[in-house]
């Protein structure tokens, strides 16, 4: 679905991102981890093409990403940047059909999947109505979800998409999500700080530092064979005992 290859992004003479190889399975959860300023981030707006590399190339279904054909391109990804990136002057339903919109999808069809993604966040009609600022962060994020699954993209890149949910909604939404991921056969990198959420949604988890990859593999194998002590530190710090058991 997607491969990096000989990717390099510095800023400032800093690198940001060193990455020879990556490959991203279809139809897969993979999950990006590791701490901050790592690059996660870097790395899905490569994808999305709001960042270029300084070298290597990104391919999305063989193909190369470039300037000509992003526009195209994106319409098949759906984006949930970190800050949830919606628009101010628009309501919440406004920035959800704005691409449905942009692309003439059939109203009815739009107006369905609008109805379905409201029932998945638990956002109700009145909700819609109001511009992000009336919304409090977690309703905001849920509106960015839902604005990122409407055109029903088969990549979905997801900047820690949960991260300013409550522990009761964040654990709904986990198990909703993962079953739909699952159901629609999606694509999807996902970056989250929390090693118990990289272990219930991945199927495959990639560990950067410093713009590196450090190691890939499932939960289990990063927990059971790190290849460096910094992969322990890593798990360690996070505490998190039950993501096996999960
Ligand atoms: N536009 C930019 N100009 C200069 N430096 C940048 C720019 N964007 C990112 N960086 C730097 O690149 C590095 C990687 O940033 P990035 O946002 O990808 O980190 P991250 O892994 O997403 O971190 P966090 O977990 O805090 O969100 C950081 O050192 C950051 O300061
Ligand atoms: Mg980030």
């Amino acid at each position: 679905m997607l491969t990096l290859s000989n990717i390099q992004k510095s800023f400032d003479n800093q690198v940001a991102l060193d990455i020879p190889h990556l490959n991203i399975t279809g139809q897969q959860t993979t999950i990006l981890i590791g701490p901050s300023g790592c690059g996660k981030s870097t790395l899905l707006k490569m994808i999305n093409g709001l960042i270029k590399p300084d070298q290597g190339e990104v391919l999305f279904k063989q193909g190369k990403i470039n300037t000509q054909n992003i526009n195209l391109l994106r319409r098949q990804m759906g984006y949930v940047i970190q800050e949830g990136g919606l628009f101010p002057h628009l309501s919440a339903r406004d920035n959800i059909m704005l691409m449905p919109r942009h692309i003439k999808l059939a109203p009815d069809t739009a107006e369905q999947r609008l109805q379905s993604l409201a029932e998945l966040t638990q956002l109700d009609a009145g909700q819609l109505k109001r511009f992000p600022s009336q919304l409090s962060g977690g309703q905001r994020q849920r509106v960015a979800l839902m604005r990122a699954l409407i055109l029903d993209p088969d990549l979905l890149l997801l900047d820690e998409p949960l991260g300013a949910l409550d522990p009761m909604i964040r654990f709904e939404m986990q198990s909703q999500l993962k079953s739909i991921f699952q159901k629609l056969g999606k694509t999807v990198l996902m970056v989250t700080h929390d090693l118990n959420e990289a272990g219930f949604f991945g199927d495959h988890l990639v560990l950067l530092r410093s713009g590196k990859i450090v190691q890939q593999g499932t939960a289990r194998q990063l927990i059971e064979n790190p290849n460096e002590p910094f992969v322990e530190q890593f798990i360690n710090a996070q505490r998190a005992p039950s993501i096996i058991a999960r």
